[in-house]
């Protein structure tokens, strides 16, 4: 195996392609990967990192990438934030697991901070997990536990990952379930989106599939992620958030992708000014630290008692020192930043959509998660491949849309030549028909 160098090759202008790609040392990594490896891992294409600095990525042969995926909307401060990698080495000298069941300082304090950054009125309290997904399953046992109701209500394009609950509630892709069955009774999909699509509630579920008082949440991405990045229409979540307090039905917000100050608000929701009961978190929150979260109503948490729910590894001390430090990073400008780089590249993205309107049907986002939709999948995997020969690093979402989501310290250069090299890209894609 080829060991990666010590520092970031150092270039004056990224992205800097020194090979053709994937390059040599990748070509061989992906033979040896190819050997060992899970092949249910979903590969996009062949970009093999060995290092990380705020939006670069160095690959094994020593290209520098412009990271426009923030490895899967994931760090949010940049990679290997200094202070981020400060606040994990330190802690690592400390004490590095101990486990949950025990009092380890640090795993209240994260508690308390999510608490206190939570969009919620009345108090909250968290549970610490490993990843979105547990954050979903953890989210949905409470739901279930704290209203004696047993089911889900979930929308059509969601995703929440993959272990049984949350792969129960996804409903992207149809290869998500399959063969896998059968998944977790009690769940229902719902249209997603349109404020037209709420009716569906009264006439379909409550009327004809399970009565209203048997429902337990509600479970929705403020912005579906997966699904292709899709905002809802204004009065989407404000209708369901009614269709909540109607009925007794708890609304949980899972802002695994779309939370942790990506769209300029902390929380997604907080965009409709909407107030969820429980919001699940993951990804960016904790800068590339595996770290889960879900935050509930102290009068929902407290429902539950000693051994109803736990974890081994939960709220681990290095992940909760990174996600302190990101918080801090997140309020201190980066959320703020994700407006104005959010607003340029959706301005320069929509220069690119009229340049060429009949294979880029849409724009949309709100900050730095950003969807171009594509007149088909062809053409949206041939742009992410043309964006990846050009050193832009950015992934597909759904069929047919490319996401645009960066890491938060994205400077206005970064975003401009980001935005060069993806216009070439879609103009290199327009030519070839
Ligand atoms: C909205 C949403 N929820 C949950 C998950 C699952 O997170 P994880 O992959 O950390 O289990 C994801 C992952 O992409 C996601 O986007």
């Amino acid at each position: 195996m080829t060991q990666a160098p010590d520092k970031l090759v150092q270039s004056p202008v990224v992205p800097h392609i020194v090979t053709e790609l994937p390059g040599p040392k990748a070509r061989a990594h992906l033979e040896f990967d190819k050997l060992w490896t899970s092949p249910s891992v979903p590969r996009a294409y062949p970009v093999v990192p060995v290092r990380g600095e705020g939006c670069t990525i160095e690959d094994i042969d020593g290209n520098l990438f412009l990271d426009f995926n923030a490895g899967i909307a994931v760090t949010s401060t940049g990679h290997c934030n200094p202070k981020v990698v400060a606040a994990i080495q330190d802690q690592a000298g400390k004490l590095i697991h101990y486990s949950a069941d025990f009092y380890i300082p640090l795993y209240a304090e994260m508690c308390a901070e999510l608490s206190r950054i939570a969009p919620m009125k009345e108090k909250c309290r968290a549970f610490l997990g490993n990843s979105g997904t547990e954050a979903v399953e953890g989210a949905i046992k409470l739901a279930r536990f704290a209203t004696k109701r047993q089911n889900i209500v979930a929308f059509l394009g969601a995703f929440h990952g993959r272990t049984y609950g949350s792969v129960s509630l996804t409903a992207s892709k149809a290869k998500y379930h399959a063969g896998f069955g059968p998944l977790l009774p009690g769940i229902y999909h719902a249209p997603f989106g349109h404020v037209a699509d709420l009716k569906w509630f009264d006439e379909v579920l409550f009327k004809h599939l399970v009565p209203a008082d048997e429902v337990a949440a509600i479970i929705v991405e403020p912005i579906q992620g997966e699904g292709g990045y899709l905002v809802p229409e204004d009065g989407f979540l404000q209708g369901l958030r009614k269709i909540c307090d109607d009925n007794g039905i708890l609304l949980i917000s899972d802002e695994v992708q779309a939370g942790a100050g990506r769209t300029g608000k902390m929380w997604s929701i907080q965009n409709w000014d909407v107030e969820p009961d429980i919001i699940a978190t993951a990804k960016g929150i904790a800068s590339g630290m595996p770290l889960g979260a879900f935050i509930a109503r102290e009068s929902l948490m407290t429902k539950w008692g000693p051994g109803a729910h736990g974890t081994t590894y939960g709220g681990n001390p290095l992940a909760c020192a990174a996600a302190i430090e990101t918080i801090k990073q997140l309020e201190g400008g980066l959320m703020a930043n994700a407006t104005a780089r959010g607003n340029q590249l959706m301005t320069g993205l929509r220069e690119i959509q009229k340049k060429h309107p009949g294979l880029v049907k849409d724009v949309r986002g709100i900050g730095l998660m950003i969807g171009v939709e594509f007149d088909s999948h062809e053409h949206a995997a041939a742009v992410e491949w043309a964006s990846f020969q050009r050193g832009v690093l950015a992934l597909e979402a759904g069929m047919t849309v490319v996401r645009i989501s960066p890491p938060l310290v994205i400077t206005e250069a970064e975003a401009a030549t980001g935005l060069r090299l993806f216009g070439e890209a879609v103009a290199e894609v327009a030519a070839k028909g």
